[in-house]
């Protein structure tokens, strides 16, 4: 070991690059730039290499942004430290960037960074009190052609707070799906499956949409919603282009998929001949097993009336749960009504009688009566003066309002539909 010399990087310095770059994370340090990141900087921006003979023994990699540059990799082969290399090779950088006028060069290293020489000999300054913030975008480039395609989204992150009350749902939810899903190593570590496929079952307007997106939310997965309605148009058929859409699907990366009033193309079958939708059906039971190979997504179907499914739909091997959602309890409901009341007149407003008179509703019916108690109360107040258009000094609906809204709201789940769905959980749900 002799002499170094620096000079340019060669596109045939790939090879030395790479095991500079394993010599660095074998001693323990994690590089705060991806390899992908320098690899790509190497060729398309600026990057110079110390060389003893043919070998490469170090290499500093820089970058500019506007004014800023940044140096986005520095390493030297741990034999070869101690004799300015490093130096040597932010000197050469510093040099090749020169013509781009930068204003400041600046270099993120790890902590476990110890040669801070290189970086001091050439006057940068080692700024304190500093904190390094990164956040994984959850689509990547690579998938916003096939999102787009599907018309999903990433949805704000803010839903799953937003469900209000439904704490036993909620933590169900988030322990059996949410857990394992975002805490993959984890879960494997204690030998836990993560799950790929949930059917929720519930009256209507209980929450499973609600739901559905609330996980995709908080997975911060995006959301694709597959509408058989609108398939079944498509010049291949519904089955075909069921099949095509799950194919397209396979292209994420991540995805929480909805397939909602999945008992219209999962039914019983029936009759003989068998129903059109029997195809349709065929095709859904073999594209679920298929679905489950692939890690890093989730298949939620919603259903009313989970008894129509064709059992084979429900055996098991296709859904890891089957989850109800059921009418919200007192708790629940009064959050729903915490959230609906206007802050303004919140604590004016008897809520407990609200919630006690709304045992049996949905929350999309305690949202309907809320709406209407809003409506109702703001044209009191502007047009009883005679059409006047003030407000009378009130500032929002009363409990005589709520209350009256409430009574006047037909509510959707029947008795006989709420005890249908006892029967449904004790038979068909899975936990
Ligand atoms: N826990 C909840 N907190 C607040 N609003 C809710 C909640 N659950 C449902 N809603 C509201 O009720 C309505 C119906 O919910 P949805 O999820 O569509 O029911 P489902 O899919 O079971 O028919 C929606 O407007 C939704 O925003
Ligand atoms: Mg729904």
């Amino acid at each position: 070991m002799t002499t170094w010399r620096i000079r340019d990087f060669h596109p045939s310095d790939l090879d030395g690059i790479l095991h500079l770059w394993s010599a660095m994370t074998e001693s323990g340090i994690e590089p705060v730039y991806s390899l992908s990141e320098v690899l790509a900087s190497c060729q398309a921006d600026f990057a110079v290499v110390a060389v003893h003979g043919e070998d490469i023994v170090g290499a500093a990699v820089g970058r500019a942004a506007h004014e800023q540059g940044w140096i986005v990799f520095l390493a030297t082969l741990p034999e070869w430290r101690g004799r300015g290399i490093g130096t040597g090779l932010l000197a050469a950088l510093e040099h090749r960037m020169a013509p781009l006028g930068l204003a400041k060069l600046s270099a993120l290293m790890p902590d476990t960074e110890t040669r801070i020489d290189a970086f001091l000999n050439r006057g940068f300054k080692d700024v304190k009190n500093l904190r390094f913030f990164e956040r994984q975008i959850p689509v990547q480039r690579a998938e916003l052609g096939p999102l787009a395609q599907l018309g999903g989204r990433v949805l704000p992150r803010n839903l799953w707070d937003n469900v209000a009350g439904m704490q036993s749902e909620k933590q169900l939810l988030e322990r059996r799906l949410v857990l394992p899903l975002a805490e993959a190593e984890l879960a494997d570590e204690f030998g836990v499956v993560p799950p790929r496929a949930v059917v929720l079952f519930g009256p209507p307007g209980t929450g499973k949409t609600t739901f559905a997106k609330a996980i995709a939310s908080r997975l911060e997965w995006p959301f694709v919603e597959v509408f058989p309605s609108r398939l079944a148009a498509d010049s291949e058929g519904l089955a075909g282009a069921l099949r095509r859409t799950f194919l397209e699907i396979a292209e994420l990366e991540h995805a929480v998929v909805f397939l909602d009033e999945v008992e219209e193309i999962a039914s019983r079958r029936a009759g003989d001949p068998p129903s059109p939708t029997q195809g349709v059906t065929n095709e859904l039971l073999k594209i679920i097993p298929a679905f489950r190979e692939q890690p890093g997504r989730l298949l939620v179907c919603a259903t009313n009336f989970i008894r129509a499914l064709d059992p084979a739909f429900l055996r098991h091997g296709r859904f890891d749960y089957v989850i109800p959602i059921g009418l919200p309890d007192a708790e629940a409901r009064r959050a729903m009504w915490n959230r609906f009341i206007p802050a303004a007149v919140l604590a004016e407003v008897d809520v407990d009688v609200l919630v006690e008179r709304t045992e049996g509703f949905s929350p999309a019916d305690i949202e309907f009566a809320a709406r209407s108690a809003s409506q109702r109360a703001l044209e009191k107040a502007v047009y009883s003066d005679g059409g006047q258009s003030s407000t009378n000094g009130r500032r929002g609906p009363t409990t005589e309002d709520y209350l009256e809204a409430v009574s006047e709201t037909k509510t959707t789940v029947s008795e006989e539909v709420a005890a249908a769905f006892l029967e449904d959980i004790e038979e068909l749900a899975r936990v």
